[in-house]
C-alpha cells in the first residue's frame, strides 16, 4: 500500500489555511497544520477531526519548520505544501507619530516573506526524496495578496512582503522543475476570515466600494477550492493566480495636504 499523502499547511489553524486543510482532507490527504497558538491549534483539530495533526511553530524559525517537517513525514509522503501563514499590517510611511517604525517593516517581511521562503526551502529538500508519482514529487502553493499588485496607502510593508512572494514564484518553479516540484502562488482579494474581522467599519466600507462581481467578500472555501485544483492540475506551475472577483484596490485613504 502506498503511504498516505501529507500536506503541510502553514497558518492552517484559521481562515484560509484552515479551509485548505479541510478541503484537502476531503481528497484523502492528511493535513499537518502549523500555527503559533496552541489553543487555536486544538480548536482547529476539533474542526478538522480525522487524521489532522497540529504542530506549534513559527514559519520563520528553522527549528520549528524542521520539527513540523519531521512530524509531517512520519505521517506519510509529504507531497503538498500550502503556505497561508501571514500577518496583516497597515502603517503610513510617515504617520502622525513619525516615520514608519523600521522594525515593523522588518517584522512583516519576516513573517510573510522570509517565513514562506523558509518553509519552501526546507520542504523542497524533503520533497526531493519522494519517488515521483504521476511525474511529480510535490507541489508548493504560496499565498500572496491583491496588495502585491495594487497596494493601498499604508500597505508598503505588507505589499512588499506579498510582492516578493509573487516575484520569487517563477525562479522557484524554474529551479525546482528539475526535481519535479511545482510552485504556484495565489493572490486573494477580500476573504471573510478572522484576520479581517478586526478591520474597522470605515475601512471596510472603503474596501467594499472596490468590489466588482460578485458584490461580496470571498468565502475561504472558494480559496481552498482553487488550491485543491492547483494541487491536482500538473500544468499549473510558475504562475500567480488572482482570486478576487475582479477587485482592483483603489489607492485608499490619502491624507490631504494642508
Ligand atoms: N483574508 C483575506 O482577505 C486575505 C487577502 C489577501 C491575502 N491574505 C493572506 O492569506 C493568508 C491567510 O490569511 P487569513 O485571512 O486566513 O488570516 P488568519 O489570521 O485567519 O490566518 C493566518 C494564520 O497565520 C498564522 N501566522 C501568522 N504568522 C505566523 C508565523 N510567523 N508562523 C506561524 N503561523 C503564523 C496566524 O496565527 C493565523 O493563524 C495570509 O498570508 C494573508 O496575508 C488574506
Amino acid at each position: 500500500m502506498s503511504p498516505a499523502t501529507v500536506a503541510l499547511v502553514t497558518g492552517g489553524t484559521s481562515g484560509l489555511g484552515l479551509a485548505v486543510a479541510d478541503r484537502l482532507m476531503t481528497s484523502g490527504v492528511t493535513p499537518v497544520v502549523i500555527g503559533r497558538n496552541e489553543e487555536r491549534g486544538r480548536c482547529a483539530l476539533r474542526t478538522l477531526g480525522g487524521s489532522a495533526v497540529f504542530v506549534r511553530g513559527d514559519v520563520a524559525s528553522e527549528p520549528d519548520v524542521t520539527k513540523a517537517l519531521d512530524i509531517a513525514t512520519q505521517h506519510g509522503s509529504l507531497r503538498i505544501v500550502v503556505n497561508c501563514a501571514g500577518v496583516p499590517h497597515a502603517a503610513r510611511v510617515v504617520g502622525r507619530s513619525g516615520p514608519h517604525p523600521l522594525q515593523q517593516f522588518a517584522d512583516v517581511i519576516t513573517a510573510n516573506l522570509v517565513g514562506t521562503f523558509n518553509v519552501v526551502r526546507l520542504a523542497a529538500e524533503r520533497m526531493m526524496a519522494n519517488p515521483p508519482t504521476e511525474q511529480e514529487r510535490g507541489v508548493i502553493v504560496n499565498t500572496a495578496s491583491s496588495a502585491a499588485f495594487d497596494g493601498q496607502v499604508g500597505q508598503a510593508a505588507y505589499a512588499a512582503s506579498k510582492g516578493g512572494m509573487v516575484s520569487m514564484t517563477l525562479p522557484l518553479a524554474r529551479e525546482l522543475a528539475g526535481s519535479l516540484i511545482r510552485v504556484v502562488t495565489v493572490a486573494p482579494g477580500f476573504f471573510e476570515t478572522p484576520a479581517v474581522a478586526s478591520v474597522p467599519a470605515e475601512a471596510r466600507r472603503e474596501l467594499d466600494r472596490d468590489l466588482m462581481h460578485p458584490q461580496r467578500w470571498g468565502n475561504p472555501a472558494e480559496f481552498a477550492e482553487l488550491v485543491a485544483h492547483i494541487v491536482g492540475n500538473p500544468m499549473i506551475n510558475g504562475e500567480t493566480i488572482r482570486i478576487d472577483g475582479a477587485v482592483r484596490m483603489s489607492p485608499g485613504l490619502r491624507r490631504r495636504s494642508s
